[in-house]
């Protein structure tokens, strides 16, 4: 019984100095400041799970289809996620480096995702990062599965390629 009243004693007081931790502003919500290891190693667990939970469905476009990857290089640039993430010969923002976290090298980091990760990535954003939800920006999905195809197909892209891409018309 006594253990039993000690625990609940300790659960209140770790709730009343979380409360002060978070609602006194203890807890800095800075971009400037970097995550605790442990805090962003579970925020990439939780954002990967909850990407693996609700991204489905299949393209209803050829995602190898030439025509289908320039249309998403067009789309792509029209969108603005150069901004952030730049694109085969185009820097990103200077702004874009002092987001937290910082937005990824698509080339790299969207090689391992399947393309349905992609498509609800874009559509739907990441809350709390700076990845806006282009869906509610009012991109069309299909669109957004020729942006994916596009991504899909960055690291064979040139910097020629894209250029000549996003120049001819669709802007
Ligand atoms: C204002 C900046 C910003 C813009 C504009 C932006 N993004 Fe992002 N994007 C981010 C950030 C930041 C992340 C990383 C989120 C995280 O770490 O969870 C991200 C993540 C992603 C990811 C997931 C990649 C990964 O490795 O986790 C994809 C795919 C992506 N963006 C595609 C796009 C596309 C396509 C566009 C344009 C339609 C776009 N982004 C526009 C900031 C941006």
């Amino acid at each position: 019984m006594r253990l039993l009243a000690f625990i609940g004693a300790l659960g209140i007081v770790v709730a009343i100095a979380a409360g002060v931790f978070f609602f006194g502003g203890f807890f800095n919500v800075a971009a400037s400041e970097e995550d605790n290891p442990v805090v962003k190693w579970a925020l990439i667990r939780v954002r990967t799970a909850a990407i693996n939970r609700h991204a489905g469905g299949t393209s209803p476009v050829k995602l190898d289809d030439p025509a289908v990857i320039q249309n998403g290089a067009r789309a792509f640039a029209k969108a603005g996620c150069a901004n952030c993430h730049g694109a085969p010969g185009v820097e990103w923002a200077k702004f874009s480096e002092g987001l937290n976290p910082d937005p990824p090298d698509l080339k790299e980091s969207a090689a391992g995702y399947e393309p349905a990760n992609i498509f609800w990535v874009i559509k739907n954003g990441i809350r709390m990062t700076g990845m806006p939800s282009f869906g509610k920006a009012g991109v069309a999905d299909n669109d957004i599965w020729q942006i994916t195809a596009f991504i899909k197909a960055l690291p064979k892209v040139s910097e020629a390629d894209y250029k000549s891409w996003t120049a001819a018309g669709g802007q």
